[in-house]
């Protein structure tokens, strides 16, 4: 540990170039996803990303609650975001606070640029983000999950959106922060990708970066974006090959 002033500060990046947790810079943490983890919604994903967990449920497309947000040439997507009181550090408030909130919205509005939502007028797709275990990134974890439970549940979409974050820590472009690195780390860019079309459909950031370091940044994060794609992609077939639900998932 260093010390900047009286707050100790963990090394984030050592002199051979590792980071905290051993990773290289263009390193992601490891992931599992599970599909179709929850027999009750209409579609599901577990995700485990680093010390992440992440439940994604999704509904509908169903009737809209509450009917005023009912739309007469398309569906709305409504997502809501959650963090366990049990899933950081220090024990967080239950409820929904405005750090939900914003996150809730700005998925939503990730996915309905992707979803073909003029196809289902008057209806509402439903998303709900549990996140049992938290170590950054969770609104990332947050997207895949959710990605990967509305293909689960059937609903069309041009893509699916792979996401993670990538930031800047002891000076350096780095891909997929977790928890350290978020808090002591100079800047933190969260992505969500549209893979066929290079569409970013997210984008978020806190702290400072130069603009070279931001385009590195961005290049960095589709590549990351692609990878996880590809994981996505496993997920979903290893669910639908094996008729039931992947590997890993309790019955
Ligand atoms: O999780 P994400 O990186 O998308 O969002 P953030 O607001 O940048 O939060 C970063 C991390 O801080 C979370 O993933 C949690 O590990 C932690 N956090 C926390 O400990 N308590 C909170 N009330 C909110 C976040």
């Amino acid at each position: 540990m260093g010390s900047v002033g009286a707050k100790e500060v963990p090394v984030l990046l050592s002199p051979d170039g590792k980071r905290i947790d051993g990773r290289k810079l263009d390193e992601l943490r490891s992931m599992r996803i599970v599909a179709g983890a929850l027999h009750q919604a209409d579609g599901s994903a577990f995700v485990e990303w680093g010390a992440n967990k992440v439940m994604a449920a999704v509904y509908g497309p169903r009737e809209v609650h509450p009917r005023h947000l009912q739309q007469n040439n398309k569906a709305i997507v409504q997502c809501k975001y959650n963090m366990a009181a049990f899933s950081v550090d220090e024990r967080k408030r239950p409820g929904l606070d405005r750090r939900s909130q914003e996150i809730s919205k700005v998925i939503a509005e990730a996915f309905e640029s992707v979803i073909f939502v003029e196809e289902f007028p008057r209806t509402s797709i439903d998303i709900y983000i549990e996140v049992l275990q938290a170590n950054a990134g969770t609104r990332c974890a947050g997207v895949v999950a959710a990605s990967v439970a509305l293909a689960d549940a059937g609903i069309p979409m041009v893509d699916l959106l792979p996401a993670v974050a990538v930031g800047k820590v002891a000076g350096k472009i780095a891909l997929d922060l977790k928890k350290e690195e978020d808090n002591f780390g100079e800047a933190d860019l969260p992505m969500a990708l549209v893979p066929q079309s290079g569409r970013l459909v997210l984008l978020q950031m806190e702290g400072h970066m130069t603009g070279p370091e931001l385009s590195e940044s961005l290049d960095l994060g589709v590549v990351g974006c692609r990878a996880i794609y590809e994981k996505m992609k496993q997920a979903l077939r290893d669910r639908y090959q094996l008729g039931g639900p992947s590997e890993g998932a309790a019955q």
